[in-house]
Parts: C-alpha cells; sequence; structure tokens
C-alpha cells in the first residue's frame, strides 16, 4: 500500500485526477471501475475540469459502477446511476454504450450480477478500481463479515449504514434495505486500486484498515492483499494512523519516474 496523505481533500484530489490521467495516457482504452459517495466528488470535479481543458479523453474507456440499491428507480435522485451521471458522466466524453451500472430494479438480481461480471471479464477486467469507505470500513457495499473472496451479489445494510443515508432519502425508513455490489473478490481482481478517504469521521477505519489485522469485520483490510493500492487521505482521515511520518517521507522521497 502507498499512502498520500495531504492537507486537504483538494490537494489530494488533483494527485489522485493525476494519477488517473497518467493512467490514461499509458492506457485509453482503460477500463475503470467508479464509486459514488461525497468522498469522489472533488475527485470527479478534478476530472471533468482536465477533460474540458483538453488534458484528459475518456472517448475509449469502459466504466464499471461498483454499487446500486435494490428496488430503487434508476432515476430516483439518491441512485448511484443518477449520482454517476449528475457528478461525472454527464460531463465527460465517454460512450453511453460503455457505461455500466447494476441495475437494482433487475428482476432476476443473481443472474444481472453473472452477466455483469461476464462484462467486466469482457471488457479485459478492471484496470482501476477507484473506492471510498464507509465508517465501519465497508468498501463497496460489502459491510462488516462479507466474505474476503465475495463475488458481486446482494447484501443487506446494517442499521449504522441505513442511518448513514437517512438525509439522502429522507428518514431511515425510506432507505432501501438491500443492495446490489461487486464484491472483495472483484476488487481483488482490478489490477489496481486507489481508495480516498477525507475527514475524522474516517479517521478509525482507515487505521484500521491499513495498519490493522486482514478480518471481514473491516473488509476494506482486505486491500492489505491487494499488489497495487495506493490510499489517498486528508490529513484528518490519517489522524489515527502511527507511521504517517514514514509514508510522507517515502512520498517526498519518490523516484521521478514513480511522481504523479
Ligand atoms: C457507501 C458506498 C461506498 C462509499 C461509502 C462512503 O456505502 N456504497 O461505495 O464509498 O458509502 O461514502 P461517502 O463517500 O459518502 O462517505
Amino acid at each position: 500500500m502507498e499512502l498520500i496523505i495531504q492537507s486537504d481533500a483538494q490537494a489530494v484530489s488533483v494527485i489522485a485526477a493525476r494519477y488517473i490521467s497518467h493512467l490514461l495516457r499509458e492506457k485509453p482504452n482503460a477500463v475503470l471501475g467508479f464509486v459514488a459517495g461525497q468522498t469522489p466528488i472533488p475527485l470527479y470535479k478534478e476530472l471533468v475540469r482536465k477533460f474540458r481543458e483538453g488534458h484528459i479523453d475518456f472517448s475509449r474507456v469502459t466504466a464499471f459502477s461498483l454499487d446500486e440499491f435494490v428496488g430503487l428507480s434508476p432515476d430516483h435522485p439518491a441512485s448511484y446511476r443518477s449520482f454517476m451521471f449528475k457528478h461525472l458522466f454527464e460531463h465527460i466524453n465517454i460512450p453511453q454504450k460503455n457505461i455500466h451500472i447494476p441495475d437494482g430494479m433487475a428482476t432476476d438480481i443473481p443472474e444481472h450480477c453473472r452477466q455483469y461480471e461476464d462484462a467486466i471479464q469482457k471488457a479485459g477486467g478492471i484496470d482501476l478500481q477507484i473506492l471510498g469507505i464507509g465508517v465501519e470500513g465497508h468498501i463497496g457495499f460489502n459491510e462488516p463479515t462479507s466474505s474476503l473472496s465475495s463475488p458481486m451479489r446482494t447484501k443487506t445494510l446494517t442499521p449504522r449504514t441505513r442511518r448513514d443515508f437517512a438525509p439522502q432519502f429522507g428518514g431511515e425508513e425510506r432507505v432501501p434495505r438491500y443492495v446490489v455490489t461487486l464484491g472483495l473478490g472483484n476488487v481483488l481482481a482490478a489490477r489496481k486500486c486507489m481508495l480516498l478517504a477525507f475527514g475524522k469521521r474516517k479517521a478509525n477505519a482507515i487505521a484500521r484498515t491499513v495498519e490493522g489485522p486482514v478480518t471481514s469485520m473491516m473488509p476494506a483490510s482486505v486491500l492489505q492483499m491487494h499488489p497495487v493500492v495506493k490510499v489517498f487521505l486528508d490529513a484528518p482521515a490519517a489522524s489515527l494512523l502511527q507511521n504517517t511520518s514514514y509514508y510522507d517521507w517515502v512520498f517526498e522521497g519518490k523516484p521521478e519516474w514513480q511522481k504523479y
């Protein structure tokens, strides 16, 4: 794991966008795994800015979104489909046919999951999976006790996660109980991963993910088993880590050819 810690979310998102931009220069037809949530918004803004200024091209990119609520209409303002279009897809030149988003209204969700995984395979696998993290350490909607090798499937949200979503749905009782998500096994299969976390609320989950034991009680800790993970943090999210001076020292001393 490589940790990139900056004072604020904006500064670290600029570096994260540069990382994606380098990747697309090396592989213009890359397959990117996108995540919804508040955390990636500054990153997506930066990608949109780079696109508008002609520094990045998504015309050959294929996108797979990580997760979705079950039973929620795709046009619902709180759906992850709505989110991804609003914050990214409708502002860049990614072809519509290359955009894949789990369908929470599918009548046969297990079959839909199989087809979604097949589509990832056919596209050549995910080159870079972008991830956020929940306060209890979930990535995607892989809540605690998710199998560390899980495939795409439905999950039941924890009461804590449903509480976190209450404002977006106008009350906890309106938050869907079930979701569909790529599994931790799918995340491990991506060639590269980047995890973003901002704010003090995420500090405990980040400390346990990066420096704690690998355990399904902290699903994001499975990233310790992945060969290429970059963790982008603002200072508050990094505040409970033990080894920040080491991570900063590594980042500052990167050889020229490894810089972003
Ligand atoms: C949700 C999503 C995750 C996301 C996490 C954090 O549960 N399924 O993919 O990373 O919450 O969300 P936020 O970035 O809004 O804090």
